[in-house]
């Protein structure tokens, strides 16, 4: 099964969304692979296991007990979607991230959702390491300060606290170690179509990867 979009970037770019509505748009499967990450970094937390403790947290990895169902995600058997969604948790993946043996033993999990009828997956090494040879790749961004700007809003749409200095800060921090990371850093792919959402809205840059797909058909 190749029918696979790799959709890449930054946190906060829009990239989720913009894939979720592709994946509906085609009848597609969706993968989130952030969530995959931000699991293991909840199960790790709640186990007690330090983020920066390799061996244990490929073992957390290994072993963990997760259900897609829909718009929820269970973790050993507990709805965890909002869970996994805080800044604290993001941060904890982010750094469970940059730890090789978990990225090599959580890609079988991301491998598995690539059916048919097609798959529409997001994150940060879906076109260079997870599908590489997907036929459309596509490297989604946008600029730092929409982006932070973007997240600040979605937070206070939810009734969380939240401050854009603190969240800019937070942003560029993640962006940072995403991309400076030996395996598998945040980076366009040579072959990647670039799509930068800074002036663009989401149905724009729905509409703009459903072209591509088309296109290359
Ligand atoms: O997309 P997100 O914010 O939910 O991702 C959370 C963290 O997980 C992100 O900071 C880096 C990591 N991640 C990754 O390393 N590779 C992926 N394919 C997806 C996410």
């Amino acid at each position: 099964m190749n029918q696979i979009i790799a959709i890449d970037g930054p946190s906060a770019s829009g990239k989720g969304t913009v894939a979720q509505r592709v994946a509906e748009q085609l009848g597609f499967h969706y993968l989130d692979s952030g969530a995959i990450y931000r699991l293991t970094a909840l199960a790790a937390r709640q186990q007690g296991v330090l983020w920066s403790d390799e061996d244990s947290v490929l073992s957390v990895a290994q072993y963990l007990d997760v259900v897609f169902d829909g718009e929820r995600i269970l973790l050993s058997g507990v709805d965890v979607s909002d869970a996994i969604r805080s800044e604290e948790i993001g941060s904890g993946a982010s750094q469970i991230a940059a730890l090789p043996k978990v990225r090599e033993a959580l890609l079988a999990r991301q491998q598995a959702f690539a059916q048919a009828p097609g798959l529409v997956a997001d994150g940060r090494d879906m076109a260079s390491v997870v599908f590489p040879a997907a036929p459309l790749k596509v490297f989604l961004t946008a600029s730092a300060k929409v982006r932070a700007e973007r997240r600040y809003r979605q937070l206070i749409g939810r009734g969380e606290a939240a401050d854009l200095a603190v969240i800019t800060a937070d942003l560029e921090a993640r962006d940072a170690r995403d991309r400076a990371r030996t395996v598998a850093p945040l980076a366009q792919a040579e072959d990647a179509f670039l799509l930068d959402t800074t002036e663009m809205d989401i149905d724009a840059a729905v509409a703009q990867v459903l072209l591509w797909w088309r296109a290359q058909k």
